[in-house]
């Protein structure tokens, strides 16, 4: 098979001063490209899921920082682009971590914030492939992996986080095979996790979300590898909802549960994980399959976006500065200073 180019969901048009944006709400149908001039479109992308995934809404929002100050913005208003970027979803830590390190350049012109831009594009690209390396031998040979969400190249500047781990380990001529849940409601599973391994050649098998447990019981999964929207410093998890319900069977059934995220998804300013703001999305996206109502009209529905799964829960926490496991609390300290 000939390899096929690495996948980057998030750039920029240097030449025409646009982010680019794949279209996440289309894949796995249609391969379509957003492009995008303002703050508010971008902001928009990222509420509306066109971009998704901690790392990679980061990345767009510092092109959506850049992208204004190119096109002539006073500081003024680049501030209020920053705030409103910033404000576009509560929960992954990433998306204020990215608005905030372009805050520190404000004042170093156009030119120096589309090049952070770039960096933090780079670096996130470059955190995965780390994160690969020191995870994938984790994963014994011929690991059944199953993932919930959509932790992959279509997350993060490209590689992917837990998706990273498996794309290294095959990479290294371990036979890995994958389980996606579909997660509800978006489907990043099914539609996203799917789709990008589909493309790169790696095995993988979609089951709805209520599958797990049988399949652990039978012995079908050999860990749960997924990745995080914030970590807090006392190694509590967050993510994508029914994240916490995979950790409760794989300790049920003695398997590991594994998290790979970069740096930048941990966030020592946050205690533990019950202080980390949970998104509520609305009820119409639950009942709804594109358009078509599958509940009764008018039934009432929640749509908590994450979970938080303890940290005594979680078997290693893998970033790209080091593995860490044990106290995790511990550990992370540790890992802050590296
Ligand atoms: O609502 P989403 O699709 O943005 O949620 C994404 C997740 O929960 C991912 O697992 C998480 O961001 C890690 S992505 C490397």
């Amino acid at each position: 098979m000939t390899p096929r180019e690495p996948l980057r969901p998030v750039g920029y048009d240097d030449a025409a001063d646009r982010v680019r944006l794949l279209d996440q709400r289309k894949l796995p149908a249609v391969e379509t490209w957003l492009e995008l001039e303002t703050a508010e479109q971008v902001a928009d992308a990222i509420r509306t899921l066109a971009v998704r995934g901690a790392p990679a809404i980061g990345v767009a929002a510092a092109y959506g920082v850049a992208v204004e100050a190119r096109r002539g913005a006073s500081p003024e208003r680049l501030r209020e682009a920053s705030r409103l970027i910033a404000s576009a979803r509560p929960t992954a830590v990433n998306l204020a971590w990215a608005v905030a390190r372009m805050s520190r350049r404000l004042e170093a012109g156009p030119a120096a914030l589309l090049a952070e831009a770039h960096a933090i594009r780079d670096e996130d690209e470059a955190s995965c492939r780390r994160m690969g390396a020191l995870g994938a031998p984790l994963l014994p040979r011929g690991a059944r992996v199953l993932t919930h969400c959509n932790a992959g190249a279509l997350a993060t500047a490209g590689y992917g986080t837990a998706l990273g781990l498996v794309r290294a380990a095959v990479e290294a001529g371990n036979p890995v095979t994958v389980f996606a849940d579909e997660t509800r409601p978006f489907f990043q599973g099914a539609r996203l996790t799917a789709w990008e391994l589909q493309r790169d050649g790696i095995p993988v098998t979609v089951l709805t979300d209520g599958m797990a447990g049988w399949l652990m019981q039978r012995g079908e999964i050999s860990c749960v590898v997924v990745g995080s929207d914030r970590i807090a410093a006392n190694g509590d998890v967050c993510n994508k909802i029914g994240t916490y319900a995979l950790a409760v069977l794989a300790r049920h059934h003695g398997l590991p549960f594994y998290v790979a995220a970069p740096w930048s998804t941990v966030d020592l300013a946050t205690a533990r994980g019950a202080d980390i703001p949970i998104e509520e999305r609305g009820a119409d996206e639950v009942v709804r399959i594109n358009g078509a109502l599958i509940a009764p009209e008018g039934v009432p529905a929640r749509y908590p976006a994450f979970d938080v799964t303890p940290a005594a829960l979680v078997t290693a926490i893998v970033t790209e500065r080091g593995v860490a496991d044990g106290d995790l609390a511990a550990a992370l300290r540790r890992l802050a200073g590296a």
